[in-house]
């Protein structure tokens, strides 16, 4: 797919960015000693725990684990692909690229060859929408109270009535039937062939943040089903990581420091065309953490308006929890019974929808008054079971004031005492099972040997020292095949003579995971003042102990497998293997 960008180009865009200069273009960070410190951006916190390290090059947080080079940050936050972090970079710092002049569908990543794709069927539906046979498409979205300019600006479309309009269209264009079924447009036949997914229907373009279309979902004109078809998800498609219209509202979300999050894509339109612009569509489906990180970078308010069904209800109660544990201030707007915001909206009016905005309630008066509806508030049975839903979405607050606070609400409420509240929160503490998903957490973990770990630390703090390791031990010595990956790359390069910076080193190993490891590593304490030689012959004994003792453990268990099956030769052999072991490892 996408052709690799030689590793000397972008060593020479690294080397002239400064990661400081980067970030703080994005957040404020203050001074920490060498380095700079600042609330992490990819994660809720009120104690700064995200490092941007100048010297190095690279940041990390101690809080969620997020780390890497100037690249990996770009990806992160702007949530782009690693070649166009890497073009970002590349312009913004004046080195021409090798393989920008010639990039066409084979040198462009998968998913930007899925946005081209994409781009060429949102102009073909659009266009569309002028044709005579669209006449019932342009009726229908007029009694939709959509107007021109609105039809314009969204790009609506519309799908012919035909098998393979779409896929006649592409293929003249020059993209090939297997690719257009990847782009999700196409569906192949049981009996070969293809057709197109979107017949008959009108079509809503899903642009991300950055106006590229992503997916796309398809209207039918009359009440038959499913009434709504979309795109599956592709190269550039993962469903719960977009939210619709935000390529347009993002500026009033920020503005207004405050997202209205709506369910459909006409509850997102129709107000959005009468000027009420900061909004966001879920599409339907249930938040995901990914959609309100997303909205937490453009507003800390977030209002949603639920459905008042009983599913409606359960998935907006869901929402909250997330949101509380994003510390995304959260209220709920109710829209009276049998309407959306659409038929709202046209109904009542972008002024009234302004109003119930305006007196959306708060997180907890709203969860109180759900669970007030369907269990008795006055009788004991019915407030335990109200605490016991109220509890943990309480307990997901961080503030501390805030957490007492309710807890004395919600005992005004149910009239009893606070203690018994908090009696119950302390069982809640003491049992993981019942924070749900309250227990995410995104820091991956890293089991590794000490010895492993400081082996590698001494290697990323002096690289003088990677050859004198590279002497001793080899990279299968370590066990943890993250490190042992690590301690590859490192070997080979420093063969090669190369100059090993930590921000580099990212590059190479291609691999956030690993990535956000050594940038870890690389904020621990140095180890300077020590006999660095004492440590290296140290750990590399003990390393060679552990491999053995681990071979040592398997051949046991092979010698044990094959008493069981009574094969006799084998166990010989590995009887002999195992012997030959003990030797060398009292030997050493
Ligand atoms: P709704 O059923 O509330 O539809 O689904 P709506 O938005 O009011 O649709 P209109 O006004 O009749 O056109 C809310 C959202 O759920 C998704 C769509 O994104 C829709 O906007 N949905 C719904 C589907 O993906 N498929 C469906 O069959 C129905
Ligand atoms: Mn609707």
């Amino acid at each position: 797919m996408a052709g690799r960008i030689p590793d000397n180009v972008l060593e020479d865009v690294l080397s002239r960015v400064n990661i400081v200069e980067l970030i703080a273009g994005y957040i404020p960070l203050k001074r920490a000693g060498r380095n700079f410190r600042a609330n992490c951006p990819f994660h809720h916190e009120k104690t700064p725990s995200f490092m941007v390290s100048p010297d190095r090059q690279i940041y990390h947080c101690f809080g969620c684990g997020a780390g890497g080079n100037a690249f990996n940050f770009l990806i992160q936050y702007e949530r782009l692909e690693f070649r166009e972090a890497v073009q970002m970079l590349a312009k913004k710092v004046g080195v021409e690229l090798p393989c920008d002049t010639a990039q066409d569908n084979h040198t462009a990543s998968l998913s930007a060859a899925v946005h081209k794709v994409n781009e060429l069927a949102a102009s073909y539906f659009h266009g569309n929408l002028s044709l005579p046979a669209a006449q019932p498409a342009r009726d229908y979205l007029l009694r939709r109270g959509l107007k021109d300019n609105t039809i314009k600006l969204f790009k609506i479309g519309f799908a012919l009535n035909a098998w393979d309009s779409l896929i006649n269209f592409l293929r003249q264009k020059g993209v090939n039937l297997s690719f257009i079924e990847k782009s999700g447009l196409a569906l192949a036949k049981d009996s070969g062939g293809y057709y197109d997914r979107f017949r008959n229907r009108i079509i809503f373009p899903i642009f991300d943040a950055r106006e590229r279309p992503v997916a796309f979902g398809g209207r039918v004109l009359d009440e038959s089903m499913p009434k709504y078809m979309n795109s599956p998800e592709t190269a550039c498609y993962i469903k719960g990581k977009h939210l619709y219209g935000l390529h347009l509202s993002k500026e009033a979300i920020r503005q207004n420091n405050l997202a209205v999050v709506v369910e459909g894509y006409l509850d997102f339109i129709l107000p959005f065309q009468e000027g009420f612009q900061n909004i966001v569509a879920s599409l339907g489906t249930a938040l995901t953490y990914d959609q309100i990180r997303l909205l937490k970078r453009y507003a800390e308010n977030v209002v949603m308006v639920y459905d008042p069904d009983e599913a409606g209800q359960a998935a907006t109660l869901r929402s909250l929890d997330m949101f509380i544990e994003e510390g995304v201030n959260v209220k709920v707007a109710a829209i009276p019974k049998g309407l959306d915001p659409d038929t709202f909206v046209r109904k009542e009016g972008v002024g009234a929808f302004r109003q119930i905005i305006d007196s959306a309630s708060k997180l907890f008066d709203y969860k109180l008054k759900v669970l007030s509806s369907r269990y008795n508030i006055a009788d004991a049975e019915g407030k335990a079971k109200i605490c016991s839903e109220m509890l943990p979405t309480i307990n997901r607050f961080t503030d501390a004031v805030l957490k007492s606070e309710y807890l004395k609400k919600l005992a005004e409420a149910l009239k009893i005492k606070e203690e018994a509240l908090f009696e119950e929160l302390k069982k809640l503490k003491s049992d993981p099972g019942n924070y749900g998903f309250a227990v995410k957490n995104d820091l991956p973990v890293f089991k590794a040997h000490p010895a492993e770990k400081l082996l590698m630390r001494l290697m990323l703090e002096e690289s003088e020292l990677i050859a004198r390791i590279r002497e001793s031990i080899g990279p299968d010595d370590f066990q943890n095949k993250n490190i042992s990956k690590v301690v590859s790359v490192m070997f080979e390069l420093s063969q090669q003579g190369k100059q090993l910076e930590v921000s580099s080193l990212v590059n190479y190993l291609q691999d956030e995971t690993v990535s956000q490891f050594i940038c870890e590593s690389a904020f621990e304490p140095e180890l300077s003042s020590q006999d660095k030689e004492k440590i290296i012959e140290d750990c590399v004994k003990r390393l060679k102990n552990e491999k053995m003792r681990s071979q040592r453990l398997k051949l046991h268990e092979q010698i044990k497998a094959a008493q069981h099956c009574g094969d006799e030769d084998k166990m010989n052999c590995l009887m002999h293997e195992f012997n030959d072991l003990i030797k060398k490892e009292v030997r050493q």
